[in-house]
């Protein structure tokens, strides 16, 4: 398998503190069934600030520690970058890192809401050949609130990735449903652990893809995991037309509520 989203490499943010631990996440990922980590290290969150360069240095350290230890794991570099009002500038300036170097980009909105300029910096994005990925728009208050927020940015051209632990249930029944629900309509392109360490927010991708086939269907996962294979071969990623109106909006703002409770 393919994770997309992972907080991997050591002292760049939140995820693994020291290379011990970022070497236990990798037996752990490898363990799963996981081949190939993109390495998305917060950037530009308020909190940390980690270029291009500073991750492609630590990626390629990390990947040499790997085939040292003959583990059948290999990292590609990557960021989560916060929507911030410089992310154009930054762009051309060099600092941001697309995942793998395909033209995807991993972009995080703040939890509670989408910044007006959201809209404007996919449309621009797009017009420089780079392709938005949403990550976990199931943990925004908004697109919570109100799913057709999301709905609108896929139809501009952004695509959405799903935190595994959300769609096993691990953060709670609600936001699972939310998860699924997203999910249905085709507003979902991938799923992508979020690791940040071994036991709170782990290597666990199977579990996922579990769940996804008992409740969506097999042509579901193999439709996220091809996603995730074309977008390391920096491949035209596959949409589903999104499946319009009906949304339980009783059940989001119910998920919404709870939402709260179990995002950290
Ligand atoms: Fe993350």
């Amino acid at each position: 398998m393919i994770d997309i989203h992972s907080h991997i490499l050591p002292y760049m943010d939140d995820g693994a503190k020291d290379w011990a631990m970022a070497i236990a996440m990798a037996k752990q990922a490898q363990a799963d069934g996981i081949r190939y980590i993109v390495a998305t290290p917060h950037h530009r969150n308020g909190r940390y600030i980690n270029e291009s360069f500073k991750v492609l240095e630590m990626v390629d350290l990390m990947n040499s520690k790997l085939k040292e230890l003959d583990l059948n794991i290999t990292i590609f570099p990557g960021q989560e970058i916060r929507v911030h009002d410089d992310l154009l500038r930054h762009f051309e300036d060099g600092e941001i890192q697309s995942l793998h170097d395909s033209r995807c980009m991993l972009l995080e909105l703040p939890s509670s809401g989408i910044p007006s300029t959201m809209e404007d910096i996919i449309h621009e994005l797009s017009l420089m050949n780079i392709q938005v990925i949403i990550a976990h728009p199931e943990r925004n208050a908004e697109i919570a609130r109100d799913p057709n927020r999301l709905e609108r940015l896929i139809e501009l051209g952004a695509l959405a990735q799903l935190t595994a632990q959300s769609v096993t249930g691990e953060t709670g029944g609600k936001l699972q449903r939310l998860s699924l629900d997203l999910c249905k309509k085709n507003l979902i392109h991938f799923i992508a652990t979020d690791a940040h360490d071994l036991e709170r927010r782990p290597f666990q991708l199977s579990r996922s893809y579990q769940v996804i086939e008992k409740k969506l269907g097999p042509e579901m996962v193999n439709y996220l995991k091809n996603n995730a294979k074309k977008l390391v071969d920096n491949l035209e990623i596959t949409t589903n037309e999104i499946v319009k109106g009906g949304f339980p909006r009783n059940n989001f703002a119910k998920a919404l509520s709870g939402m709260f409770r179990t995002i950290k």
